[in-house]
């Protein structure tokens, strides 16, 4: 086996010099922290600090650190939530690490999520934004582009069931077994941005309420590609959801590379029909971090 280079070596040691000083100022904090009541503000900062530079990516915590780690991220807050709100850094810090915890571990997360027997790859609480949506807009046509197995254009055909209105188009450059039948679904297999395709939904969509759904290839230029192509065929007061803002460090996948978070403020630079509704992230966590953008003029 070749020996370590001495660029690695270096991270070696000192990574474990790096570890060794955030884990005894944690050891500090939360000695301090366990006799305080309630929490001095001036720790609040150095704590989710501490925290979040242990949990970052690539350090690793001797085990004998994390009672101190843990007990000084309990410390952040006081039990009763309602009363004694956490900060918006300890709330912020609580969010990201754990929508990056359920993000990396796919395979019991989004990747084993269910719906009636078919693969959907969503966060539920997106779903349930989903259902809410639906019931305020009660769409004609419902786009989505990125269909994988069907799953999430069953969820929105069974909530348009309910309503009692509603159709789906969904898009896919794959074509794909075994997708769930339904009278509201029609399946495309195109790319999005094919101008055949757009044209299509532009004449399905007609005067009708339309909601748009961007959940395919998700680097930076094909998003934005979408987002210029949809953009007239959302109808005003509905949306486009961009799916998967999280990536690229927002705050998940951080090696993924400019992808829908950028499209998204690149094209708000340039579109100013459309506002970020903010109201769509009141669950905290959302795979799609500002990227309920709702339609606010023609
Ligand atoms: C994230 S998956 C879709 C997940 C699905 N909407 C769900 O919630 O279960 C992305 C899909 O986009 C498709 N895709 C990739 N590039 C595309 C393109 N240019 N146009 C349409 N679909 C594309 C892939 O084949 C893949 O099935």
């Amino acid at each position: 086996m070749p020996s370590p280079s001495l660029p690695q070596r270096l991270r070696r040691v000192a990574g474990a010099q790096l570890d060794n000083l955030a884990v005894r100022r944690l050891r500090t904090l939360a000695e301090r922290l366990a006799t305080a009541q309630p929490v001095p503000a001036e720790l609040v900062p150095a704590v989710v600090d501490a925290f979040g530079a242990v949990a970052a990516d690539g350090v690793r915590l001797p085990a004998q650190a994390e009672p101190a780690v843990l007990r000084a991220f309990e410390g952040l807050w006081d039990r009763d939530f309602e009363a004694r709100p956490p900060t918006p850094a300890v709330r912020d810090t609580i969010v990201r690490q754990f929508h990056r915890l359920y993000y990396h571990s796919y395979a019991q997360t989004w990747k084993d999520t269910v719906y009636r027997g078919v693969t959907i790859w969503k966060c539920p609480l997106d779903l349930w934004l989903y259902q809410e949506m639906l019931h305020d807009l009660r769409p004609d046509l419902i786009v989505e582009t990125g269909t994988a197995f069907g799953g999430s254009a069953y969820y929105l055909a069974n909530l348009c069931d309910t309503l009692d209105t509603g159709r789906i188009i969904t898009i896919d450059v794959e074509p794909q077994p075994n997708r769930p039948e339904h009278p509201r679904i029609s399946y495309v297999t195109a790319s999005s941005t094919d101008p055949a395709v757009v044209e299509q939904v532009r004449s399905a969509a007609g005067d009708g309420t339309v909601l748009v759904i961007l959940d395919s290839d998700h680097s930076k230029g094909h998003v934005l590609d979408e987002l210029r192509a949809y953009a007239d065929i959302v109808s005003v007061g509905s949306y486009v959801v961009v799916e998967d803002t999280n990536v690229n460090g927002h705050p998940a996948y951080p090696e993924f590379g400019p992808g829908p978070m950028e499209a998204v403020d690149a094209f708000l630079a340039e579109d100013d029909r459309f506002v970020i509704d903010e109201g769509r992230e009141k669950f905290f966590m959302t795979f799609n971090p500002r990227g309920y953008l709702k339609k606010i003029k023609a």
